[in-house]
């Protein structure tokens, strides 16, 4: 897809469609010609809502507020709508919430990038978009814009990028177990580097051995598939910080023994969203070229069952030397994580840890399924993720760790066990259990980021399609974004 930005008005661009958002449902607006039409046909401007007017070539979309929030979600859904539709080129104006910021804009790029998205590798007929121009008139929604054009070319290029990062991600994510194993997460890890300024080293079992990531090892054990351990960096010369992100990368999460209920199988494919995600991030950071140095780590393992498999009852000794009860094998992306969590730490001393992994059944349960939650020891870390995922249009709170949770994790005959004795609190848990496999050194710069709830749905909801979202990607970078930004202008 082709973004132009430009200062030509409106009318002057040539186009097949010309898009229109209508916020607040301010249907009197200066941008609304048809205004007859619109109410003939019931269109109230709710959030998301779209009325295409065919003869017209107008479609019109509705949105809450200007801000990001609102824009991304109804482009995307417009962008949506037109799926299979003839329609090559597209005319849309610049909506600013404020004078001097180019948030919206972004988003609205984004929202473009992420509503022409489909997952169509497995259909016979595959029905996709078919816009190839975007024309992005400087003509404000507002009549005071006071951002200058280098700088709404820049929030148009890092939107691309951000919703193009997602849509990666994406792929790899709707991907299915049979097609993508580690040994491919692996290979798309090396294509990325090779196409880019990306180190990439992939660690297989003979290295994971001499590593002593015996833990993550006995999780892949039943699978033909072997496991891979993925770095990726990116290193730029004078970095202004140093950020590791941990992703746990389960191609498939049978359960293992310890199996899962047929119901709750399906759709494990996404397990392993935390590590598509990372490899969308250090996509992304490269091709913005970011100041920050920043290393991804992908975990990547396929749980099964067989002769082979490791137990309930085991005791596994993970690289940091604890011992770990097992009494669940479905509880399996932590212990992958903490060798993980481990070797990032050993390899990297980071100003920031982020790890994503698809954890708990728990906090979907507690969140519910758009929202992902953010664990750690400090608040520093969590809130900063808290509030730039917001900015870049994804949801996610704080769960609080606390001493009492943290007593349901003892073992009586290891140092900890994999699962708490309660059934209760079941993400924080999990997060605690993390904890352990965090250094003195990381133990305030980390944060656990729960994305089971947003990374794969089976329903459509505000920018995202049916199946994997992309959950991580667009707030991790706005973050990273953030950290270059400040940590220059000190
Ligand atoms: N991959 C699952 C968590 C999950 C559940 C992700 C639903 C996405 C949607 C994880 O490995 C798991 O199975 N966790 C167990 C932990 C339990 C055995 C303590 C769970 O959540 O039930
Ligand atoms: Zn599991
Ligand atoms: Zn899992």
């Amino acid at each position: 897809m082709n973004f132009n930005i430009t200062t030509d008005k409106l009318s002057e661009i040539k186009s097949d469609l010309e898009i229109i958002i209508v916020i607040d449902g301010d249907l009197k607006h200066k941008f609304i010609q048809d205004k007859k039409l619109l109410k003939k046909a019931g269109f109230k401007a709710g959030q998301d809502e779209v009325c295409l007017l065919l003869e017209k070539n107008r479609l019109y979309v509705g949105s809450e507020t200007l801000k990001g929030v609102g824009i991304r979600s109804a482009v995307a859904t417009a962008l949506r709508s037109l799926l299979g539709k003839k329609y090559k080129t597209v005319k849309i104006a610049t909506y600013l919430s404020h004078p001097k910021c180019t948030a919206s804009l972004r988003a609205a790029v984004e929202g473009v990038v992420l509503g022409a998205y489909t997952f169509t590798t497995y259909k016979s007929k595959k029905i996709k978009s078919r816009i190839k121009n975007i024309q992005i008139s400087t003509e404000g929604y507002g009549d005071n814009y006071e951002v200058s054009l280098e700088a709404m070319a820049r929030a148009v290029h890092n939107g691309d990028i951000a919703g193009s990062a997602t849509n990666f991600t994406r792929d790899i994510v709707n991907t299915t177990p049979d097609d993508c194993y580690p040994e491919i997460m692996a290979n798309i890890a090396e294509d990325l580097a090779k196409n880019s300024s990306l180190k990439c080293k992939i660690l297989k079992p003979k290295e994971l051995r001499k590593e002593k990531m015996e833990t993550l090892l006995a999780v892949a054990r039943a699978s033909r598939h072997k496991p891979r351990v993925i770095h990726l960096a990116h290193k730029p010369k004078d970095p202004v910080a140093v950020i590791s992100l941990v992703g746990k990368g389960l191609t498939y999460d049978s359960g293992g023994l310890s199996l899962k209920p047929a119901d709750y199988m399906v759709g494990m494919k996404s397990d392993k969203s935390g590590g598509s995600a990372v490899l969308g991030i250090m996509k992304a950071i490269s091709e913005m070229n970011l100041p920050v140095e920043v290393h991804g780590f992908v975990g990547a393992v396929e749980n099964m069952i067989g002769g082979d498999a490791y137990k309930p009852d085991d005791v596994l000794v993970a690289k940091n030397g604890k011992t770990i009860e097992i009494r669940n094998t479905d509880a399996e992306g932590r212990l992958v994580l903490a060798d993980t969590l481990c070797y990032a730490q050993q390899e990297v001393k980071a100003d920031y840890l982020f790890d994503f992994a698809t954890l708990t059944g728990a906090c979907v349960v507690g969140v519910g399924h758009y929202t992902s939650g953010v664990m750690g020891n400090a608040d520093e870390p969590k809130d900063l993720v808290v509030n730039l995922a917001a900015q870049a249009g994804e949801l996610a709170t704080k769960l609080d760790f606390n001493r009492h949770l943290k007593k349901t994790i003892k073992s009586e005959i290891a140092d900890v066990c994999n699962i708490s004795n309660t059934r209760y609190g079941g993400a924080i848990t999990a997060g605690q259990f993390l904890a352990e496999f965090i250094d003195e050194d990381h133990k305030d710069k980390w944060a656990h980021i729960d994305i089971a709830g947003p990374a794969f749905v089976e329903h459509a909801w505000a920018e995202n399609p049916h199946g994997a979202s992309g959950a991580g990607v667009r707030m991790m970078l706005r973050l990273i974004e953030k950290i270059a930004r400040t940590a220059k202008t000190d």
